[in-house]
């Protein structure tokens, strides 16, 4: 299954880019760049990775951030991903950033888009990865941060496919962005939200009705209301499902207690994502490993998730159509 598993074609939905600054990564730039950074060793910042709830996480997640000043930060840190990408057979991925992070620390929002794009660009050429970008409005900030990101990126709107809505869920109800999102989707983006970490089921209700939004980041707690799984299921809504962040971050105690195979054979579009992985320990071969050794799953289950995230997934249907013949070439030959 190993085997199977690394090699198996993966398509990813649910990254933040921000979440795959290395320690190694951060202590180069940190150097580089002259930022003081309350670290001196690997060590020491992998010690720092002990979470007990998702706000634990970003605290750190912001703080690691404050490293990236220039446009070849922006590039390095995309294009390690990108290669880490390569060795788990990743085809496709769809990318969050966060601008907020940035330009709250005067960075504009040219120079984080320009330097993550570029990468881009270079791993569809080099590598064979396509991509799409995703902006994200953190949802701790005000209404009116969020509009003027959302104008920010209008000479940008070429490279970006969606917006999305990340940080910290409880308090922050996706209500308070209905307005913003409106605006979005007349400009022609596509919307989607996390919603149903760590918030109730009734959240991923509201960021459904308000924010009209095509996919639930997470979404793992809709189990709490059997009407809305029934929903999900009809609707073929997907959820952006990462396991060892939810393992990390103290949504499950246990994989073995992971919902996200109960999901599947129930019928929802579920995928397989690592979120933060350089924070959470992993990549998508590690995500998908850690789901296979904690339950029995087939492999026509396994690639199921590649199925269900290359349907979740912002590309042509022509696009859609070469990667599941890919996947599913890759099964018949590993049956
Ligand atoms: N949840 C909310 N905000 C985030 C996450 C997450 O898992 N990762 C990075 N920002
Ligand atoms: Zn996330």
């Amino acid at each position: 299954m190993k085997n199977f598993i690394s090699l198996l074609p993966k398509v990813e939905l649910h990254l933040h880019i921000e979440g795959t600054l290395e320690p190694e990564l951060m202590l180069q730039l940190a150097q580089r760049n002259n930022i003081d950074i309350p670290f001196n060793s690997i060590e020491e910042v992998k010690n720092a990775y002990n979470f007990s709830n998702l706000q634990s996480f970003l605290d750190i997640y912001y703080q690691g951030a404050n490293v990236l000043i220039h446009q070849q930060d922006f590039f390095d840190l995309t294009w390690a991903y990108l290669l880490r990408c390569k060795q788990d057979n990743v085809l496709h991925t769809e990318i969050f950033f966060d601008p907020q992070t940035h330009t709250a620390r005067g960075i504009s929002f040219d120079t984080v888009i320009n330097g993550i794009h570029r990468a881009l660009e270079q791993a569809k050429v080099e590598l064979g990865i396509s991509s799409q970008l995703i902006m994200c409005f953190l949802r701790h900030l005000d209404e009116q941060s969020a509009f003027e990101t959302l104008a920010q990126a209008q000479p940008h709107q070429d490279k970006i496919i969606a917006v999305g809505l990340d940080s910290s869920e409880l308090g922050n109800p996706a209500g308070k962005f209905e307005r913003v999102f409106k605006q979005a989707i007349s400009q022609g983006f596509l919307t989607v939200a996390h919603a149903g970490e760590e918030g109730p089921a009734s959240s991923i209700h509201e960021a459904l009705e308000l924010l009209q939004i095509s996919r639930i980041d997470h979404g793992v707690r809709c189990v709490d209301d059997p009407e809305l799984v029934e929903q999900l299921i009809k609707a073929r809504t997907p959820l952006t499902v990462c396991p060892l962040s939810n393992l990390k971050l103290k949504v499950f105690a246990q994989m073995e207690q992971h919902n996200i195979v109960e999901l599947l054979r129930k019928g929802l579009c579920v995928t397989i994502n690592s979120d933060d992985p350089s924070y959470f320990g992993g990549y998508m071969t590690d995500n998908f490993l850690a789901v296979t050794n904690a339950h029995e799953v087939s492999k026509a289950e396994a690639a199921q998730f590649t199925f269900n995230a290359i349907e979740a997934s912002f590309i042509s249907d022509s696009e859609k159509e070469r990667l599941n013949t890919a996947t599913q070439n890759y099964l018949q030959l590993h049956q």
